[in-house]
């Protein structure tokens, strides 16, 4: 079966069986050399996975980039409670569809990185936790980890080392807050699925109040190979500050959107126009949204001389995020889009916080009213102060993503806003 889009740019590392079912066995998994980098670890020690980890420069995949040795370096060393690998599989952010792929087609590479990752922190026991509405997913997933607990991969004793590791696929109810890890915590413990206060940090205080790691299945898909190769050997891609690949998730109007595994630092340009086959129809581009819908939008120009790293769409006025590049052509209508992103929020916002609650419901009620034509421009200056008030206020960043959007676009397309308020001629929403 093949992938449906691949470029000859690609450098398919962890990507590299998409698109072929037979990855999914157990034994193909082993014949093409799965598990061994799992038998190294255990023979490096769990400090010297650490340290390699730390070495390749590998930043967690799950949008905020943190460094993902370090993270596993705040675990205590000399356990005295249980700990807990918590891989994220929550997958909900609008524009992002790889976590879901990396666990369809390679899911052993998954198992793997969640086993060495476990071992690395000294956890007994470690959760994929699944978002709830993947269930084609999460079957191939529970199959493979049957097949592995079955070859002695996991579970008691890893392949005579001596080291126990279970690991559990839960499902979740379905909600995007429990995709922040405090949130996927209580939810893991059948709570309701809220974010926490920090600190306590889960590598204090965690799932079931123990010592906890939280990774995204792209991260953890990374560990393996990392632990074969070496970490100067992950840094041949990518920058010396964001090193390796990234799979870029493409949407929008581009001629091939998908799934591209590239090396960090890719032009932004050279995605949609090479890797993607340029604009869809020949349109213009518009502007590009390039982390998921939590980070602020691009407009053409500030596209043009981007490079899809940690840095370089800093540089260029947003954030990497999870790296789901939503591409908007020249027809767009950037008051709907940024409207329908607030509506997700609004919808998805968990409550606890005033700011973000109230704040969420408001902020889409004027957008709805503005496109309805019955708008005013001091909306525009009473959403851009609520969007203030709704940034760094709050227990978790959902509420900052509801800001990032609508400052962004009313800043660089203050017009569209304009026109829709001086019309006054639209009526309805979609
Ligand atoms: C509202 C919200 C939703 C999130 N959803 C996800 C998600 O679906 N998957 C994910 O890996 N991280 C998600 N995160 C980030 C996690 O909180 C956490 O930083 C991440 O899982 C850590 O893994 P990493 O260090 O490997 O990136 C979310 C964060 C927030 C604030
Ligand atoms: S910011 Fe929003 S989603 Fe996050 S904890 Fe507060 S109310 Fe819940």
């Amino acid at each position: 079966m093949a992938y449906p889009y691949v470029s000859d740019r690609e450098v398919r590392v962890l990507s590299k069986y998409f698109g072929d079912p037979m990855q999914r066995r157990v034994d193909t998994y082993v014949e093409r050399g799965g598990y061994q980098a799992l038998k190294k670890a255990f023979e490096m020690g769990q400090d010297a996975v650490i340290d390699e980890v730390k070495a390749s420069g590998l930043r967690g995949r799950g949008g905020a980039g943190f460094p993902a040795g370090l993270k596993w370096s705040f675990m205590p060393k000399q356990p005295t409670k249980p700990h807990y690998l918590l891989c994220n599989a929550d997958e909900s952010e609008p524009g992002t569809f790889k976590d879901r792929e990396l666990l369809r087609w390679d899911p052993h590479q998954v198992i793997e990185g969640v086993l060495i990752a476990s071992y690395a922190i000294r956890a007994k026991q470690a959760y994929i936790y699944c978002r709830g509405e993947f269930f084609e997913t999460t079957q191939i997933l529970a199959k493979a980890l049957e097949d592995a607990y079955e070859k002695g991969y996991v579970g008691k004793d890893i392949m005579g080392s001596g080291n126990d590791i279970d690991i559990t696929v839960h499902v979740g109810g379905g909600a995007y807050i429990c995709g922040e890890e405090t949130g996927l915590m209580n939810s893991l413990e059948g709570r309701r699925g809220q974010p926490r206060v920090k600190p306590p940090f889960p590598a204090a205080v965690g799932a079931f109040g123990m010592p906890s790691t939280v990774n995204n299945v792209e991260t953890l898909s990374a560990v393996p190979h990392i632990v074969t190769h070496g970490g100067q050997w992950y840094r041949q891609w990518g920058t010396e500050k964001s090193p390796g690949t990234k799979l870029f998730c493409v949407s929008g109007h581009v001629n091939k959107p998908g799934n591209y595994e590239l090396p960090l630092g890719f032009p932004l340009m050279d995605l949609i126009n090479d890797v993607c086959g340029g604009m869809k129809d020949g349109k213009a581009l518009k502007a590009v949204i390039p982390g998921g819908s939590s980070v602020p939008i691009l407009d053409a120009q500030e596209c043009a001389d981007c490079n899809l790293d940690y840095e370089g769409v800093q540089t260029a006025g947003s954030m990497l995020g999870c790296a789901s590049v939503i591409v908007m052509d020249e027809d767009t209508d950037i008051v709907k889009q940024v409207r329908r992103m607030v509506q997700f929020y609004a919808h998805e916002s968990c409550g606890q916080c005033t700011p973000c609650r109230e704040g969420s419901a408001w902020m889409l009620q004027i957008l709805k009213r503005i496109e309805e034509g019955r708008g005013t421009e001091e909306d525009l200056q009473t959403m851009l102060d609520m969007s203030r008030q709704m940034t760094g206020t709050t227990i978790c960043v959902l509420s900052d993503s509801v800001g990032a959007p609508v400052v962004s676009s009313i800043n660089k397309f203050k017009d569209e806003y304009l026109a829709l308020i001086r019309r006054g001629e639209r009526v309805g929403v979609a």
